[in-house]
């Protein structure tokens, strides 16, 4: 009786499983469990000719049957009003069903590819270079970390000289030092190379700023630097106005007043024309018509020596600038914090 009642339940697991649609279902249903023919009311109506002790047994196993039975006909009902079974649908329905899933519609606007710009402050670098390559400089580039014999010592700075306070930067724990000019190049380009020479030397600086909508504590400079026979603060002058009107064009003026720099004499700080009112005054020149960029002067003659050049043979100027303060005024750009977020809204407009 137990093998008969174990042989229909895996019978009936098969039918149901079998059963591709609802009507399918209802005759396994009928045939198992209907109440006048079914196969296990069949079985358990021979449970009375069991011997007494065999019958609890039996019986219980039959009642587990039923219900298990029970229980897939409700599964698998489930699952056949949720998908309509394939089998059921003609060839041509399917075939049309799968095209529909594929169909290009050519009339959609395509998707562009999204290509990368340079940063501003890197595009404005290279054009920057340009016009000095145009002029006849050579570009050097050289070490962020620097010792204090390059960054303070051989650009005439005292030991103790307050102008180093100006411009904090970051000390390492082995004495080296993160460069907060690139002025430190003059020094490196000059000591392997006899004059005449005239170098620009872009890179990353560092200072100990308090970061704000005009400072930052990682920007970019440039330098330059000429030194031959005969050179003068009026060579200076017109070089800084031939480059002030390659980039921004004719009308540019160059003005220059005294400043202090340890490793210039005479020092100077000098101002563009502004870009944004032409000289007129507004708000971003404080109404004076003037936008300062950066320092130079006619180099020390301590700093000559110091790189074993004769300053009774040659003399030289230099001048430094940055570079972000130039990407700004060309795009108008009001915070540099701006440059440096990392924020793609931003850098995707250039
Ligand atoms: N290095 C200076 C600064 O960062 C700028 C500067 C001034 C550069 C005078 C020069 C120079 O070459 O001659 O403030």
């Amino acid at each position: 009786m137990q093998d008969q009642l174990q042989a229909l339940a895996q019978e009936a697991r098969e039918a149901i499983e079998r059963a591709a649609t609802a009507h399918d279902l209802e005759a396994a249903r009928v045939a198992f469990l209907g109440r006048k023919a079914g196969r296990l009311r069949d079985l358990m109506s021979g449970l009375g000719n069991l011997p007494p002790e065999e019958r609890p047994e039996a019986g219980k196993l039959a009642q587990a049957v039923q219900k298990e039975i029970e229980e897939l006909l409700a599964a698998r009902a489930g699952e056949l009003t949720e998908t309509p079974p394939a089998a059921r649908k003609s060839k041509a329905a399917a075939l049309r069903e799968a095209s529909d899933a594929e169909r290009l519609d050519v009339t959609l606007p395509g998707r562009a590819p999204r290509v990368g710009t340079r940063h501003p402050v890197l595009a404005t670098m290279d054009e920057l270079i340009s016009i000095f390559l145009g002029l006849g400089y050579k570009v050097a580039e050289g070490p962020e970390v620097e010792t204090h014999y390059y960054a303070w010592q051989a650009l005439n700075y005292p030991d103790d000289h307050p102008a180093m306070d100006e411009q904090m930067t970051f000390y390492l724990d082995n004495g080296l030092l993160l460069r907060s000019q690139t002025s430190t190049m003059q020094i490196r380009t000059m000591e392997v190379e006899p004059p005449p020479v005239a170098y620009i030397v872009p890179g990353r600086t560092y200072r100990r700023d308090r970061v704000d909508a005009t400072h930052h504590h990682t920007f970019y400079q440039l330098e330059g630097f000429k030194v031959a026979k005969g050179i003068t603060f009026g060579d200076l002058k017109g070089t800084l106005i031939a480059f002030a009107r390659a980039l921004f064009g004719e009308s540019m003026d160059v003005r220059v007043r005294p400043d202090f720099f340890p490793f210039t004499e005479p020092s100077a700080e000098f101002a563009l024309t502004c870009t944004l009112c032409a000289g007129a005054g507004c708000r971003t020149c404080s109404g004076s018509g003037w936008l300062e960029v950066g320092g130079c002067g006619v180099i020390d003659e301590n700093v000559l020596r110091n790189v074993g050049y004769d300053p009774e043979e040659v003399s030289g100027f230099a001048f430094g600038f940055g570079i972000d303060r130039f990407a700004m005024l060309r795009h108008q750009v009001e915070d540099i914090r701006l440059l440096w977020s990392g924020d793609m809204r931003f850098l995707r407009q250039f």
